[in-house]
């Protein structure tokens, strides 16, 4: 069954209440959001596997740790996710970025996939899926389905908020990846956004209406 991690850490608490806020504006939101997805990224990429290397300090030679050279892939669910992509190469720039489109139909919130591009060693790569908002969980669902048909077989996703329907739907179709997020919200109103949430988060980034 798929982990569902939330971060209590304080710093990103304390970034999502202004990110949240109707009040902060299009730069500050943007700023904020590669804030948080840095921090998130430390804690998510915990796990990266080690190697052993010779150095020599000034003081004598010792045996050190690095990254193992693991090939990761960081995908955003565009437009939003875009946001959160320099936040993570922030920690891993050597990753490579594949870009999922899709968009959710307003009237039956279903996701649409309108552009596809991603690294040519798909099966080779740990991916990290990113998306600020998890709502119905149509689009991340889809954008996972769109990587695990092309041969990805490691993927995480990590997104700031998410509603409890949208966990739901998500583990149940993908009970093989974890998921990552800021805060989990109290639920979806009638026209599938996320209360209280943030509103929509492609045109808070962008400054789109
Ligand atoms: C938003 C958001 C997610 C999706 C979440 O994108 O960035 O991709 O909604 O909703 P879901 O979990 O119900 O699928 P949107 O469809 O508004 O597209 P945009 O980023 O292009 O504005
Ligand atoms: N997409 C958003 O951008 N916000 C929501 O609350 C739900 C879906």
């Amino acid at each position: 069954m798929a982990k569902v991690h939330v971060f209590d850490h304080p710093l990103i608490q304390h970034k999502l209440t202004y990110i949240r806020d109707i009040h902060t504006g299009t730069k500050e939101f943007r700023e904020l959001v590669d804030e948080v997805a840095t921090l998130m990224a430390y804690e998510i990429t915990r796990g990266l596997p080690l190697m052993d290397k010779e150095i020599e300090t000034p003081v004598q030679k010792t045996s050190s740790k690095v990254l193992a050279g693991k090939k990761i892939g960081i995908v955003p669910i565009l437009r939003a996710g875009i946001g959160m992509v320099e936040g993570v190469l922030n920690l891993i720039p050597a990753a490579k970025v594949g870009h999922i489109g899709l968009y959710r139909d307003p009237k039956t919130l279903l996701p649409v996939e309108y552009y596809i591009k991603l690294p040519s060693d798909v099966p080779e790569r740990d991916f990290i899926v990113v998306d600020p908002m998890l709502a119905t969980g149509g689009s991340a669902i889809e954008a996972v389905n769109s990587l695990k048909k092309r041969g990805a077989k490691s993927i995480k996703f990590m997104c700031l908020i998410a509603a409890p329907e949208g966990v739901e739907a998500f583990t149940e179709a993908h009970p093989d990846v974890d998921v990552y997020i800021a805060a989990i919200d109290e639920k979806l109103d009638e026209k599938g956004y996320i209360v209280p949430g943030l509103g929509d988060a492609g045109d808070r980034l962008f400054g789109t209406k």
